[in-house]
């Protein structure tokens, strides 16, 4: 069933996930945490590729949370190579396939090559209108919140879009905030970890056991089964019972 109660959003189908797992899957495999995150980024462009096919219009990815920058400065070094290599490899397939890229999160602390490929990323890609790909790096929902509230000191409550505009231009993207239909979180934790907690309002939980680099095109064909069988209320009663 796929019809506009499931998807309200003028946006299309907003999947976001939390790539969670890959310490885990490298450990059980006697490699090195790094090797995990390698085999994530290659998860990454695989589902990324196979996203519009399963009519995703736009994906989230939490790529790198706030408090990510605790890690080991190694583990962090890493990632952040590892997030360069990806958007030199991938900007220009993300062009010529019409998929935006756009990134979330703070940016005042991301080295200076980083952001010129993020830079590059944006501008290259805008006008893609086959997938809406975002990235979050040093990306903290409640900080995020936190700085929109503050815009607000004085003046009268927003409205929830009003209020879903400013915490958009605190994560440097323009458009209003993006209601999240289907959130997943692999690598077998039930928590939200700080992402998109705004946004995540109404969103459908799914959680699986799965580690991010095991989970493939079927595992989120899985997901989008299970999402598309579940009734959205939204709060209401269900249609045939509105009377
Ligand atoms: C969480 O797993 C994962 C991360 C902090 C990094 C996510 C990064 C990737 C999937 C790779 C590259 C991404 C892009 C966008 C190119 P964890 O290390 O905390 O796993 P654990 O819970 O098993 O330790």
């Amino acid at each position: 069933m796929k019809n506009s109660q499931l998807i309200p959003s003028k946006n299309g189908l907003h999947v976001a996930i939390i790539m969670d797992g890959n310490g885990r899957w490298a450990t059980r495999q006697g490699k090195p945490r790094h090797a995990g995150h390698q085999a994530g980024a290659a998860q990454v462009r695989r589902i990324v590729e196979a996203a519009p096919k399963q009519g995703i219009s736009v994906l989230t990815l939490y790529a790198f949370s706030s408090d990510n920058w605790h890690r080991p400065k190694f583990e962090v070094n890493f990632l952040m190579n590892l997030f360069q290599s990806y958007l030199q490899s991938e900007i220009e397939k993300c062009a010529e396939k019409g998929v935006r890229l756009s990134f979330i999160g703070r940016r005042d602390r991301l080295n200076p090559v980083l952001l010129r490929l993020i830079d590059l990323a944006e501008s290259r890609t805008a006008w893609g209108n086959n997938l809406h790909l975002r990235i979050a790096i040093d990306y903290s929902a409640r900080d995020a919140i936190l700085a929109a509230a503050g815009k607000m000191v004085g003046q009268q409550s927003p409205t929830r879009e009003e209020f879903s505009k400013l915490l958009n231009e605190h994560l440097l993207n323009t458009e209003a905030s993006l209601e999240v239909d289907l959130l997943i979180r692999t690598g077998g934790e039930k928590r939200l970890s700080d992402f998109l907690l705004w946004e995540c309002a109404y969103a459908e939980l799914y959680f699986t056991g799965t580690m991010w680099p095991d989970f493939d095109i079927g595992s989120l064909k899985r997901a989008l089964q299970k999402f598309y069988r579940r009734q959205r209320r939204f709060g209401r009663v269900p249609l045939a019972e509105a009377i």
